[in-house]
């Protein structure tokens, strides 16, 4: 759809479970949040919704998702550089496209905190990724001493350069913005830098990728995203949907969320 001469994105909602809920909760969970949407009327072509629960899940969400033809959409937390080997606890771009995932989380600030992750690392992923046609949610955000000492954009764009080192203009990509200091917090962005972060990563990708692929890639907010504050998110033109961490295991919570339609005229 062309509006305002603009091609407007698909707004996605991702849910990063992160280490929440085994095999059989996701089963349940999954089954309960198809179904609370679909009595709500949700229009899933109208919003896409993905969910991102743990490796050990992911076969059992692939069978109910096909099994059931839910439309909703899953992926994994994050992948592996290499291709297959000694690699002790790696999971392969191969094994999560074999499980028919669409979709990989990479860089989330988790790992690049806790298991220090570099840029290097996040941009070699991001090339797995791309190779077994997985489309990859790369995160990019700073910390609050990033926050103070260079603005909320400077390591975001930093980040996004580094990342798409190896992208070529025709890759299928989504960008998440996620300030650290936001994430779980309950201290989230306001929608306006939200909004300023995001117009800068869309210039990053115009520069290193092209128009197009600005234009159609789709780049979210996360951090301390809730029922009560996606409205103002997808107001802005730049933010196109949400990655969402806590609230994404409430389904109730979750459900309102992906239908922040009813809150914008969007
Ligand atoms: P949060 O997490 O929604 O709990 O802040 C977001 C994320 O880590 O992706």
């Amino acid at each position: 759809m062309v509006v305002n001469g603009l091609a407007r994105r698909t707004p996605l909602i991702a849910g990063n479970w992160k280490m929440n809920l085994d095999h059989l909760q996701a089963i349940a969970f999954v089954q309960k949040l198809a179904w609370n949407l679909k009595d709500a009327g949700h229009d899933f072509t109208a919003v896409e919704v993905a969910v991102f629960p743990p490796f050990t899940d992911l076969r059992s969400v692939q069978t109910l998702i096909s099994a059931d033809k839910l439309d909703l959409a899953f992926g994994a937390q994050d992948v592996s550089a290499q291709e297959s080997g000694a690699f002790t606890g790696e999971i392969s771009g191969a094994f999560l496209a074999k499980l028919e995932c669409q979709y990989v989380i990479i860089g989330h600030s988790e790992r690049r905190t806790l298991h220090n992750e570099t840029d290097e690392q996040v941009s070699a992923k991001i090339a797995a990724a791309l190779k077994h046609n997985l489309v990859p949610i790369i995160c990019v955000g700073e910390t609050a001493a990033d926050l103070e000492l260079h603005g909320p954009s400077a390591v975001p764009v930093a980040q996004l350069r580094a990342a798409l080192a190896n992208v070529s203009n025709a890759a299928d990509i989504v960008v998440a913005y996620e300030p650290v200091w936001a994430i779980g917090s309950g201290q989230a962005a306001t929608p306006e830098q939200a909004e300023q972060v995001a117009a800068q990563l869309r210039a990053v990708l115009q520069e290193t990728l092209g128009q197009d692929v600005a234009d159609k890639t789709r780049i979210l907010y996360g951090g301390s995203v809730k029922s009560g504050n996606i409205a103002a998110y997808m107001r802005e033109p730049n933010v196109d949907g949400a990655l969402v961490g806590g609230a994404s295991l409430d389904i109730a919570e979750f459900s309102s969320i992906v239908r922040f339609q009813k809150h914008v005229g969007r």
